[in-house]
């Protein structure tokens, strides 16, 4: 694997006159792209990704109830994302958010082949009394199953409800894929602790993506929106090569700096 190196999206911008936009897989493969998902996205070929692994904003701050919009915290109180993310406000109209994230998913599914599937992480939660199951973003996509993410622990100072503990996973995978032998024992309910030594506000905890990297063979795994680099650590782990793409140049930072120092750590640089 070539060591990581940013992509700065100002860079790319400003190349585009001299038609020196990243080129696949050169500048994209065992990189952290920086920049917008979907643009970016748009810039690889079809087919060009075995497995693809996210987790995108949740739109948290749109919120009906007290939630994290007016910064009285409500029940996020307790939660980094209240301080939300350095480049992305989780604000959008609920309409534009949808859209957002359709067109993000159109994108991955254009890159995955015919045995390539996405682990599309989100969560659940009641607005205005009514469901948000996220159905109005996966709706037409080829939901193969919903995985339950059980994260353990976790604060709950309002007597108004009980703990919240899970999120959804939902595998949308082509008609071939299929997982390594034996990976599918593993049912469809994972308890994994949440994150908790990362600077990033919503950072996967490893294990849960070591946990689907390794039930794939998956040569390369693509996260649009890598934050911190846990996908790429997992990829790491199980020596699949990776591709991250993050529109903070900080938090891209953050991941170059945690990919250097793992690969230090297991003897790989
Ligand atoms: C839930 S976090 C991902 C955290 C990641 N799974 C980890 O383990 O660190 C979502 C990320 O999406 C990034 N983001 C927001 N808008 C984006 C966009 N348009 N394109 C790419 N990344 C974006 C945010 O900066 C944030 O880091």
């Amino acid at each position: 694997m070539s060591q990581s190196t940013t992509t700065k999206t100002r860079a790319v911008t400003r190349n585009k006159k001299a038609s020196k936009m990243p080129k696949f897989p050169n500048d994209f493969v065992n990189k952290i792209v920086c920049g917008d998902a979907v643009k970016i996205m748009k810039q690889m070929p079809d087919g060009s990704i075995d497995l693809i692994v996210t987790s995108p904003p949740y739109n948290l701050k749109n919120s009906t109830g007290n939630g994290m919009k007016d910064g009285r915290g409500g029940k996020w109180a307790n939660a980094a994302l209240q301080n939300g993310y350095s480049h992305h406000d989780d604000c959008m109209p609920h309409d534009e958010y949808v859209k957002w994230q359709r067109d993000c998913l159109v994108e991955m599914l254009r890159l995955i082949p015919e045995d390539g599937a996405i682990f599309y992480n989100h969560k659940w939660r009641v607005q205005g009394g009514l469901l948000q199951d996220r159905q109005d973003i996966v709706a037409g996509f080829p939901v193969r199953q919903i995985i339950i993410w059980r994260r353990k622990g976790g604060l709950n100072f309002n007597a108004g409800y009980f703990l919240p503990t899970y999120e959804v996973i939902y595998l949308i995978a082509k008609p071939e894929f299929k997982l390594i032998p034996k990976a599918n024992a593993h049912g469809d309910i994972w308890e994994f602790t949440q994150e908790m030594n990362n600077e990033h506000p919503a950072a996967f905890p490893v294990n849960l993506i070591d946990r689907i990297v390794s039930s794939t063979n998956a040569k390369i795994v693509l996260d649009p929106f890598m934050g911190s680099g846990t996908t790429a650590i997992a990829a790491i782990n199980h020596d699949r090569n990776y591709v991250g793409i993050e529109l903070s140049p900080e938090y891209c930072e953050m991941a170059e700096k945690r990919i250097k120092k793992h690969k230090a750590q297991a003897k790989l640089l």
